[in-house]
């Protein structure tokens, strides 16, 4: 295996390899969130077009009460995929008139995002203490330090990145560290109008752009890649018979691509793909049939009034 022959800087080694001999040619979505790619998807959350980031912002302000008022006394809380924690902020503020403090277990990918979440949230709420972990959904075992009664947060449609079984099996391991009455908070973004979700990976400022493309940034700085990044296009479009947002990196020319670390060139023909990532959009129904198959009992869904996104609340019986 190619990861033990390297430096421990190239962990990515792996996934860039197999996901790039494969045909069609794919890199799996989480190695976007390196420290530059977090800095700029929190930039992406801002944009004018980006709805999704203030719909579920909206939702959790507006609901908040009523969220926390289903959940136990004294729950500590979890979250799968946190970045920097700004919507988790309103739940715990909510949280924290109705229990003395609050045990937080934020997991992420990115050690920076988390280290952000940390100082904010410490800064911000005295009696919240944070324990950080730095990881990916394959090791849940976090779940496990948390006292009951849990809530966990999977929020931010972050699920969007997962085909349908994948994300039922998430939900079941998920469940699978929880007892009875724990409960789920799953945001996920809801099937749109296609010119609405378009423009919010297509933005006119090209943030998402460059947050596609620094997945090419970070192979060069951590495999001694030579992408050329300006030699690929940000691709991004609704796939209807999917119901996902495709993301793609275009060759926009013939062109042979040396990446040191791996002793391997990749060639690419012009308007050869790569296939970075998929956000999958559902229908309430769709969401329903999710939190049951993953092992939970809906207790309630918020939507925004257009129903652009949808806020869950599953519990386990
Ligand atoms: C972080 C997966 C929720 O799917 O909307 C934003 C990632 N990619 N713009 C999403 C993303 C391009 C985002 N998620």
């Amino acid at each position: 295996m190619i990861t033990s022959e390297l430096s421990p800087l190239s962990l990515i080694a792996g996934d860039v390899l197999e996901g790039l001999s494969r045909t069609p040619k794919m890199l799996p979505p989480k190695l976007l969130y390196d420290a530059q790619g977090s800095a700029l998807f929190e930039q992406i959350t801002c944009l004018p077009e980006y709805y999704p980031t203030r719909t579920e912002a909206a939702i959790l302000m507006t609901h908040a009460d009523e969220i926390c008022s289903r959940l136990g006394q004294n729950v500590s809380v979890g979250e799968l995929g946190a970045g920097t924690a700004t919507k988790t902020r309103i739940l715990l503020r909510s949280l924290l008139r109705r229990q003395p403090s609050v045990n937080y277990f934020p997991l992420d990918v990115s050690d920076a995002a988390l280290q952000l979440a940390k100082d904010e949230v410490e800064k911000e709420l005295e009696s919240v203490n944070v324990h950080p972990h730095v990881g990916d959904f394959e090791d849940l075992t976090f779940l496990g330090r948390q006292a009951p009664p849990r809530l966990v947060l999977y929020i931010g449609s972050s699920i969007g990145n997962l085909e349908q079984e994948d994300a039922i099996s998430l939900l079941q391991s998920i469940a699978r560290h929880l007892s009875s009455g724990d409960q789920l908070l799953l945001g996920v973004d809801l099937v749109k109008n296609s010119n609405v979700m378009h423009a919010a990976y297509n933005d006119s400022a090209g943030i998402t752009a460059s947050f596609n493309k620094n997945l090419l940034v970070r192979i060069n700085r951590e495999l001694g890649g030579h992408f050329e990044p300006d030699a690929f296009r940000h691709v991004s479009f609704w796939n209807e018979a999917a119901s996902r947002i495709e993301l793609h990196l275009e060759s926009t020319c013939p062109q042979s691509v040396r990446v040191d670390a791996l002793d391997k060139t990749l060639r690419f023909y012009q308007g050869e793909r790569i296939h970075t990532e998929n956000s999958y959009k559902y229908t309430v129904e769709c969401l329903e049939g999710l939190l049951h198959h993953g092992g939970f009992e809906v207790a309630h869904i918020w939507t925004d009034p257009d129903c652009w996104f949808a806020v869950s609340l599953g519990v386990i019986a």
